[in-house]
């Protein structure tokens, strides 16, 4: 019999478990600035959590291309801790009041001192990076972290206003595949792989990632708050189109569509209350479109990896994409 999803992937991460454990050590020892503000804003992210999935990619991909222990070890920790700066800054920037079930970091200490966590964080990253001496991991970082920052900005020029597909595509890519698609090469790039495997494992995590985005903005539609630790409805309230508003908006009604953009103007579910744009993209089918395409973005995934040669890290990498398109928070 097949085991239950969450059983899969659970099956998947027990492979890693033992080195998740390092990895944490590593990302508490990392929190360490000497400044107070720092010192407790890297604490309260770090002890709140997280689905560390970015972490167990890179020691996945580390185990399948035989890249050492101590140097897989500490790419996990750099790419969470890019992961915790960039989530820093983001709530900085979509001014949002919880994170991972707690008050943001914003929230807590104020805008400031977030910045400044956030890049201080950044710094320690690298710095971590530098004891690889690897100039390509250093690109792939550097690279990664641009993108990402761009992926913001191209975020902020889109607020507001409505967006192709194309254009929200291009989005995601930068501000979250990236991330994933770097997060699975790294560790074959420290080991010095061929090449083709290296694009291979890009192109599995840029469409993990894709996929991971696209389930993050169904959720903002289809959730709780309590599931998330993270509020709901928020994209569309702080202006962003996603699939879900996307497709709803182009199948829509135009007395329904008009609804969209009196929320993004409005900024808040003021004249048009959340559960009227919660009906919309359910009976317009835009949540199943949206769902379908995060499928297609897994199966896409899925298809790169299993061009590696059966093994257990292989087979824990390919339960991944069911589990991101399955996951409930
Ligand atoms: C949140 O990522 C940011 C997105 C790319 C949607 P996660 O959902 O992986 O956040 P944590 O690390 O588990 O809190
Ligand atoms: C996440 O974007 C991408 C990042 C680079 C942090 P979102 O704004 O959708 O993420 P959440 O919903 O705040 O986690
Ligand atoms: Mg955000
Ligand atoms: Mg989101």
């Amino acid at each position: 019999m097949n085991p239950t999803l969450s059983e899969a992937g659970l099956d998947a991460l027990a492979l890693v478990r033992d080195e998740l454990g390092q990895v944490e050590a590593a990302l508490r020892d990392g929190a360490n600035a000497g400044s107070a503000a720092v010192d407790a804003i890297g604490r309260h992210l770090q002890q709140s959590g997280g689905k560390r999935i970015r972490a167990a990619l890179v020691l996945l991909t580390g185990r399948l291309t035989a890249c050492p222990p101590p140097t897989r070890i500490r790419l996990a920790a750099i790419v969470e801790m890019i992961h915790a700066a960039t989530l820093i800054h983001d709530d900085v920037i979509d001014e949002a009041p919880t994170r991972r079930g707690r008050p943001s970091a914003n929230a807590t200490w104020g805008n400031p001192r977030s910045v400044l966590a956030g890049d201080w964080l950044y710094m320690q990253a690298f710095r971590l990076a530098l004891a690889e001496r690897h100039f390509g991991v250093l690109d792939a970082l550097i690279s990664l972290t641009q993108a990402m920052v761009e992926g913001e900005l191209l975020q902020l020029d889109m607020q507001g206003r409505l967006v192709t597909p194309a254009e929200h595509l291009d989005l995601i890519e930068r501000k979250t595949a990236r991330l994933f698609a770097v997060g699975a090469e790294l560790a074959a790039l420290a080991a010095g792989r061929p090449a083709a495997e290296l694009d291979r494992l890009e192109r599995f995590g840029r469409h993990l990632g894709l996929a991971f985005q696209m389930v993050d903005d169904l959720l903002d539609f289809t959730a709780t708050e309590t599931a998330l630790g993270k509020p709901v409805g928020g994209d569309l309230r702080e202006g962003k189109m996603t699939l879900p508003a996307i497709y709803a908006y182009e199948s829509a009604p135009p007395a329904a569509r008009e609804r969209f953009t009196r929320v993004l103007d409005e900024r808040a579910y003021a004249s048009v209350p959340w559960r009227d744009v919660q009906s919309l993209v359910e009976s317009t089918g835009a949540l199943e479109r949206a769902r379908r395409e995060s499928r297609e973005q897994a199966a896409l995934a899925l298809e790169a990896i299993l061009e590696f040669p059966p093994s257990p890290w292989r087979d824990a990498l390919a339960r991944l994409p069911e589990l991101v398109i399955s996951r409930s928070h």
